[in-house]
């Protein structure tokens, strides 16, 4: 015990311990210049630790097939890889099932971050992970269409049409509808665009009158209005980004990630015209964004915890979020970034609107069967929008078997603390 604390200490002053530098291991996004950005923050976070190597290893984005392999590797005890990066979703069930540690010894400045943010990644009143960026959906208007965006979804398909009966433009919206947690995502914005929830306290609200508005209005948007081409039903985040890039399409739902990508005109056909706000909402609900994002966690098993924080608390301090504000117009999770002038520079899209959508992201359940929940879920969603059931029977299945799901784990209404 006296030896490792003493090759941490080392490892944390600098110095290069004698039997060669620790090796922390890193899965991470394997997309162009977010991979490049973190091996850049890496290489100087090394060069101030040479007892510390970080490996970096590309991993798949596809929120389902990250979560795949992460839960194959730390179910089978895996000590490696030593840091995880975890969707905003996951981190209650990987806590609950023991994968990560409690990161409250290591003393992070919690206060400094978004509050939705923090309380996302706590469970049992310890924190497990800490925010690296925030993911937060929005609508993607096209700016030289338009003079101004829609606010409600009526509004939306009025100049969907518009522009692609007087603009040629070949579809109006697209979103993410595949079978996957993405449809989630942009589901959980149309139902608080409708007034609705997911969860109440333990209990399974989604059959609700707001559930079934949203559903039909998605649906709707597809077979009724043509708004939205029924090719989404396969689509994810890039498939959506490309047709959009590529001219085609009014509006978007997507995360900050695509702003960036789609500013440069080599590749892009839509650079300089285009521009961000909120998701449109019915009158009877509000404008809703998903709470996404990134977090940073340690596996439970790794043989050094000590210098997989130290990795963690550098790459999450405020200069490294700038960077990857500028190169892949990431959102930071730290409030004080969205106070100076430097942030809006970086995004190039006005802090103030940033942060209101922040500060008003609904996150998706925060419970350890959170996975599970989902799964049952887009089920049900993509079976309406392929009309094989109608809104109304898919919600009513899926409230059921969601309700089961729940109160099986001890999570349902009675006595739970967990699934809100
Ligand atoms: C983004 C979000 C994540 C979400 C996923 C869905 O990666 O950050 O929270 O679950 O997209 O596809």
């Amino acid at each position: 015990m006296a030896l490792i604390a003493a090759v941490l200490l080392w490892a944390g002053c600098g110095g290069e311990p004698a039997n060669g530098p620790i090796e922390i291991t890193f899965p991470v996004s394997a997309l162009g210049a977010e991979s490049q950005v973190v091996r850049r923050q890496l290489a100087r976070f090394m060069g101030e630790h040479p007892g510390i190597r970080v490996l970096q290893r590309e991993t798949p984005d596809a929120a389902d097939q990250r979560h795949q392999l992460f839960v194959q590797w730390l179910n089978a005890g895996a000590d490696d890889p030593d840091i995880l990066s975890l969707d905003v979703i996951w981190t209650p069930e990987f806590a609950a099932a023991g994968w990560i540690l409690p990161l409250d010894r290591f003393g992070p400045d919690t206060a400094e971050f978004f509050p939705t943010t923090i309380s996302a990644n706590r469970w049992r009143d310890s924190l497990y992970a800490l925010p690296w960026f925030v993911d937060v959906g929005m609508l993607y208007w096209r700016t030289d269409l338009m003079r101004v965006a829609p606010r409600t979804f009526e509004e939306l398909r009025r100049a969907a049409g518009r522009a692609r009966r007087d603009q040629g433009i070949r579809h109006g919206l697209v979103w993410q509808g595949a079978r996957y947690e993405g449809l989630v995502a942009t589901f959980v914005e149309y139902l608080g665009g409708y007034g609705g929830r997911i969860l109440d306290d333990g209990r399974v609200v989604v059959a609700s009158k707001a559930g079934l508005g949203a559903l039909t209005e998605m649906r709707d948007e597809i077979y009724a209005s043509g708004t939205v081409p029924s090719a989404v039903l396969t689509w994810h985040e890039e498939e959506t980004r490309l047709a959009f890039q590529n001219g085609e399409a009014a509006f978007m739902r997507n995360w900050p990630y695509a702003y960036g990508l789609m500013q440069d005109s080599a590749g892009s056909r839509v650079a300089g015209k285009y521009a961000v706000t909120a998701m449109p909402a019915a009158p009877q609900g509000a404008p809703t964004a998903t709470l996404g994002g990134t977090q940073l966690a340690i596996n439970r098993n790794s043989e050094h915890p000590e210098a997989a924080w130290s990795v963690i608390e550098y790459l999450t301090r405020p200069e490294q979020m700038l960077e990857r504000a500028e190169v892949v117009g990431q959102f930071p999770t730290r409030l004080a970034l969205y106070q100076g002038p430097e942030l809006g520079e970086a995004l190039s899209i006005p802090t103030a609107d940033v942060r209101r959508v922040v500060e008003s992201a609904v996150p998706r359940p925060v419970t350890p069967v959170y996975s599970q929940l989902s799964e049952i879920l887009q089920i049900h969603l993509h079976r309406a929008l392929t009309r094989q059931r109608t809104p109304a029977a898919a919600l009513r299945e899926a409230q059921a078997e969601m309700q089961q799901l729940l109160n099986r784990s001890g999570l349902g209404a009675t006595g739970s603390r967990a699934a809100r």
